[in-house]
């Protein structure tokens, strides 16, 4: 068993961590910290009590090194990079959740705030498993991507070959209200959100470059992305339309099963996506069309899963040399 921990116990991404490790037949749950500490995990999450009962500690660098190989960093930005670099000295393995590994750092300066640990963000590998699986399997430190440009990622990487990548780009993404953290704020409030939905920092949120970043990366082009998020009436659940302007006469969906045809945890849907078939699960969900060159891709993830928490999980499990589907949900929260 390799021991693992939880920095951000108390957060909705932490929660999702420790109902996984749980039941994790190659992890051993052995510790959780959050800012404070001094409680135990059934009493930050009620929904935990009768079910299991694990200290909760004020977090610590060191104490983290004694108990734990491999830890989560389920934090915000910022105090994520302060944890892990003094963490990935003691040689502790880390997987971040946060922004602070993620980008390139003049992007992530730009959107963000000064980067503290230069040294580590060069040596870290993007969490977009089917992407970066090989180089997972040998980092130290392994950086979630966000959730938006998980589902958006997933959906439009296998068409960027066939795109007139000088057209647009747009991104139509709505997200549950669990996206933004446990946090409550007047645009998470119960009042603004019920019987709602609204556009927020449309072609201004800090996802786009992100998106924009990763497929040139992966496919070498610099492409225009417009990506306006929007907040629905729901707990959990990401389901993102990307639009764009093909260059070739292709079948989408052939595309799309050609492109995952390995990948166990992308189902290619023959019809439009919806983000219950994806809740409580690690699967992305695809769909894509045309209409002559117009094409639209149609993903749906679970942000606190796939788009956050499964995620790390298939990171680490790689990181620790065990195959990537152990311990991860498969089945959905429906009805
Ligand atoms: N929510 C999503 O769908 C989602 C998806 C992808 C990525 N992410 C990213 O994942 C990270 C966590 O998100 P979340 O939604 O779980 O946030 P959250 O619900 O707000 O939880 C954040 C946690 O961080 C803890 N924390 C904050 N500063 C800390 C510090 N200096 N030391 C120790 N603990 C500290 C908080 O503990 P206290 O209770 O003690 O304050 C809390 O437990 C964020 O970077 C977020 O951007 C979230």
């Amino acid at each position: 068993m390799v021991k693992v921990g939880v920095v951000g116990a108390s957060g909705y991404t932490g929660l999702e961590l420790v109902k996984m490790l749980v039941t994790h037949p190659q992890f051993e749950l052995s510790y959780l910290a959050t800012t404070t500490g001094d409680t135990v995990i059934e009493q930050l999450h009620p929904s935990l009590e009768d079910v299991i009962t694990f200290p909760v500690e004020k977090a610590d660098v060191s104490s983290v090194a004694k108990h734990c190989e491999l830890v989560f960093l389920a934090l915000p930005h910022k105090a994520s990079m302060g944890f892990a670099k003094d963490l990935l000295k003691e040689g502790v393995k880390v997987v971040d959740l946060s922004a602070d590994y993620r980008l390139e750092l003049d992007t992530y300066e730009e959107h963000y705030c000064e980067h503290e640990d230069r040294e580590h963000l060069d040596s870290s590998v993007y969490a977009l498993i089917e992407y970066y699986r090989d180089e997972l399997k040998t980092t130290n430190l392994a950086a979630g991507p966000g959730c938006y440009p998980t589902a958006t990622l997933l959906g439009i990487l296998p068409f960027i070959p066939y795109l007139d990548t000088s057209a647009p780009l747009f991104v139509d993404a709505k997200s549950g209200v669990s996206g933004a953290g446990k946090k409550l704020s007047e645009s998470t409030h119960f009042v603004t959100v019920n019987d709602n939905i609204f556009a927020y920092n449309p072609l201004k949120h800090r996802h786009a470059p992100e998106i924009a970043e990763k497929i040139e990366k992966v496919h070498g082009a610099k492409m225009n992305v417009n990506f306006v998020p929007h907040l629905i009436p729901a707990t959990r659940g990401e389901l993102v339309s990307v639009y764009a302007t093909l260059k070739e006469d292709i079948d989408p969906l052939e595309v799309l099963k050609k492109h995952y045809a390995n990948d166990r945890f992308i189902r290619i849907r023959e019809k439009p996506v919806d983000i219950k078939s994806t809740a409580g699960t690690h699967f992305c969900d695809i769909y894509a069309a045309k209409n002559g060159n117009g094409l639209f891709v149609n993903s749906a993830i679970d942000n606190l899963l796939r788009g956050a928490s499964s995620q790390a999980l298939v990171a680490a499990n790689l990181m620790c040399g065990f195959d990537e589907g152990t311990g991860i949900p498969t089945i959905a929260y429906v009805p």
